[in-house]
């Protein structure tokens, strides 16, 4: 069966009426293999696998990259039909939002205000909506969402579990390019000189990883600053480099305790971010 590109809630509603175990994959298109890798990880556990594309204007600030943002609904169709991708959920913004969306979901400050949400206020306000909306549209049995966006990850299953909403959330592997930079879809805004340097930022993570592990977790504020001056002394502007415990991303103070090194730095115009599990 060839794909299926829809447009509207209620063509969606009626496509999806019969299939008992939806797999669903929310995008913002602009589509790379790293998208294409979570539509094969959750292929084998669905009937039928649902991807969305709509660029999310709530979680974008008034400085951010919303206008140009890559629209490139035709390649992007095309790819996900090549990695058995049944349908494509492609509301216009009218669609999804027909009036404005007073109704919101606010994730808790101390998972959502730090990081990312300190970086990007009120860009998880704006996750948790669109993501909750589109649950509600799809109704997928499960939903797969990349490491890369580590807390991003994090407030969605967050949200799952205390809405107690029946979806279960799988994690994708960040993938990566040969030189180890994680992909993105805003990568394709760096410059030939700029993508040289990208990798840069993931081998700060590991030397940091690799600096916890040597010299303990009182030499974390350190090697943060010093990670950070690093980064900055090659022409990136940090906005953070930090080791934080997984469990809640809040600072590690018991030793033992399962690490990940996250970063968000940009380099010239474009904002990138990465993370290693240590
Ligand atoms: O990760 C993304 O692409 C977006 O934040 C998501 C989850 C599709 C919500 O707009």
């Amino acid at each position: 069966m060839p794909i299926r590109v829809i447009h509207t809630i209620a063509e969606l509603r009626a496509a999806l009426a019969a299939s008992p175990a939806v797999g669903f994959v929310p995008t913002m298109g602009n589509l790379h293999q790293g998208h294409l890798d979570l539509v094969r990880i959750i292929r084998p556990q669905s009937s039928l696998v649902v991807a969305s594309i709509f660029v999310n204007r709530l979680q974008f600030g008034p400085h951010e990259d919303f206008d140009r943002y890559p629209r490139t609904l035709p390649g992007d169709v095309d790819a996900l039909e090549s990695v058995g991708c049944d349908l494509v959920f492609a509301p216009d913004e009218p669609e999804l939002y027909p009036v404005t969306q007073g109704y919101k979901v606010h994730p808790p400050p101390e998972l959502a205000d730090i990081l990312e949400g300190h970086f990007r206020p009120g860009f998880f306000v704006g996750v948790a909506t669109v993501v909750h909306k589109l649950f509600n549209i799809v109704q997928p049995r499960r939903a797969v969402f990349g490491q890369k966006d580590y807390q991003q990850l994090m407030v969605i299953r967050q949200m799952v579990r205390q809405m107690a909403l029946p979806i279960e959330i799988l994690a994708g592997p960040i993938t990566r390019a040969a030189d180890g930079l994680a992909l993105s879809s805003r990568n394709g805004y760096l410059s030939a000189a700029e993508r040289a340097e990208a990798p840069q930022l993931q081998a700060l993570l590991q030397h940091m990883a690799q600096r916890v592990r040597a010299e303990g977790l009182g030499a974390v504020v350190a090697i943060e600053a010093e990670a950070s001056a690093a980064l900055a002394a090659r022409g990136w502007v940090p906005d953070y480099l930090c080791i934080r415990r997984r469990e809640d991303l809040q600072r590690p103070d018991q030793p033992g305790e399962p690490l990940v090194a996250l970063a968000a730095a940009k380099l010239g115009a474009t904002r990138l971010i990465d993370n290693l599990e240590f």
